[in-house]
């Protein structure tokens, strides 16, 4: 697209970008290719060249391909990544690929987050969204009606730090959201805001903000150490067999190596955010698409009373509920929490025809892709459950949890926590929609929000 002398797309991007900046990206991309046919383009930003992709072949060959042409490092970005030496540092979802410490971490982790480790902690998981049936009767009264926003991250949030680390953050007793989710929203906020500015530039015009990202995520930090002492304690230490436990005691099964305690609170930062923040969105885009979408409700509802009706919630019965699946994903479809990913070439190469210089960053634009009237059809703009029973239209034409060695850990404790919860929901309670709320609008099928 067009740019400026010097400054390239730096104007473009800010005026995009000034409410939410991955999200606005993601959303010219897409406009550029429904009305250029752009399915690569390039963003020249200051001087630095970024590769944006949404054409789904040249998707599979970055996460597909030799596993040496691309790789996953922040040093490579223009976006901030510099910042996140205060807040998550080496955690999962921002260290570096070639860093030995998301290896170590990676290879401890992968088991207790797959199927069958989350199978495990599902009765857990349950006791969560019984907790959260009752605070909601509890405050909002037989007949009352809420808002659902909160209510989903309380879920999301006590879930992870419960079913993962062990502890508490009392969400469902307190009607207020827990400071310490606030104060974590607002380190995430401060990074998304800052990193659209140049190192240089931010020094000069966001001060204030860069000194209150750096307190808030010293703050965080502070409580996830407390929480690694506190189990490290002799009372604590037997009683537990969770994702914490697992970072303190076991060895990569490889090197035999074991996580620092600076790794551990990294990690620990980085599941209380990934855990929550996503799942919470997720859950609460699904409900505004069921609301917009009474047929699917109402089908929907038909579906958990026969499968589940009075028993008590098991994992069979998950398995069972095939229309649920179906929603869920039409949803991450429509309203996926991460709307881009990050990649970087690793040397000058050729993709797809195009040349590729070394330390290219390449932003994967996974909004595009998932509305893609090439791949999905004139309707994909519709909340349509129903398309599933096709299956995918191409690998990588549907990537809420993006491919690869750096694909979401925490895939199947997600879905399993949103189909537990969306069960218990609406076992007890029911959705409606408030007409003119701009949920309502995004939800209404036509907007990508
Ligand atoms: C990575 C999406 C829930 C933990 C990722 C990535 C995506 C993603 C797209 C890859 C980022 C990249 O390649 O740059 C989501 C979505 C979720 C969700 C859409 C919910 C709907 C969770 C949950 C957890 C979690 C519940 C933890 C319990 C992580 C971690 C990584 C990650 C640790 C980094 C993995 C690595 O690089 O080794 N997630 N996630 N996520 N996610 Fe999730």
């Amino acid at each position: 697209p067009g740019s400026w002398p010097f400054l390239g797309h730096f104007v473009t991007v800010m005026r995009y970008c000034w409410d939410n900046s991955s999200w606005a990206l993601a959303k010219w991309g897409l406009e550029l290719q429904r009305s250029q046919g752009f399915k690569t383009h390039g963003l020249n930003f200051c001087g630095t060249y970024i590769i944006c992709l949404s054409d789904a072949d040249l998707v599979q060959e970055v996460f597909e391909g030799d596993p040496h042409r691309f790789t996953k490092n922040f040093n490579d970005l223009p976006l901030g990544g510099d910042l996140l030496e205060y807040s998550f540092k080496d955690g999962l979802f921002t260290v570096n690929t070639d860093n030995p410490a998301w290896q170590v971490a990676h290879r401890i982790l992968i088991s207790p987050f797959s199927v069958r480790g989350v199978r495990g902690i599902m009765p857990m998981m349950c006791d969560q969204a019984d907790l959260l049936i009752k605070a909601m009767k509890r405050d909002v009264g037989y007949g009352g009606t809420t808002y659902i926003d909160t209510w989903v991250v309380k879920m999301a949030f006590e879930t992870i730090a419960v079913c993962g680390l062990g502890t508490s953050f009392g969400c469902f007793e307190n009607a207020e959201i827990n400071p310490f989710v606030k104060h974590l929203n607002e380190v995430v906020e401060s990074l998304d805001v800052l990193g659209r500015w140049p190192p240089f530039l931010r020094r000069i015009f966001c001060r204030q903000r860069l000194q209150s990202y750096i307190d808030s995520s010293a703050s965080v930090r502070r409580t996830c150490m407390e929480i690694l002492q506190r189990r490290k304690s002799e009372e604590h230490k037997e009683s537990h067999k969770d994702l914490l436990d697992r970072m303190l005691s076991d060895a990569d099964p490889k090197t035999g190596q074991k996580m620092s305690e600076e790794s551990v609170v990294d990690n620990l930062l980085t599941f209380l955010f990934a855990g929550q923040d996503s799942t919470a969105a997720a859950m609460a885009s699904c409900l505004c698409y069921l609301c917009a979408n009474p047929t699917c409700k109402e089908r929907l509802l038909r579906e958990i009373d026969e499968v589940v009706g009075k028993d008590q919630l098991s994992w069979e019965h998950l398995n069972e509920l095939q229309y649920l699946d179906w929603c869920i994903k039409e949803t991450l479809r429509l309203m996926p929490p991460g709307s881009l990913l990050l990649r970087t070439s690793t040397r000058e190469q050729v993709l797809g025809g195009w040349y590729v210089p070394a330390k290219v960053p390449i932003i994967v634009n996974i909004l595009a892709l998932h509305y893609s009237e090439d791949l999905w059809g004139a309707d994909v703009n519709e909340f349509k459950p129903e398309r599933w029973e096709r299956g995918l239209p191409h690998k990588f034409a549907f990537m809420p949890f993006a491919h690869g060695p750096r694909a979401c850990i925490g895939r199947e404790f997600t879905l399993m926590e949103q189909k537990v919860t969306m069960v218990k929901f609406f076992q007890n309670f029911d959705v409606e929609r408030v007409p003119g709320d701009k949920a309502d609008r995004v939800a209404d099928g036509s907007s990508t929000g």
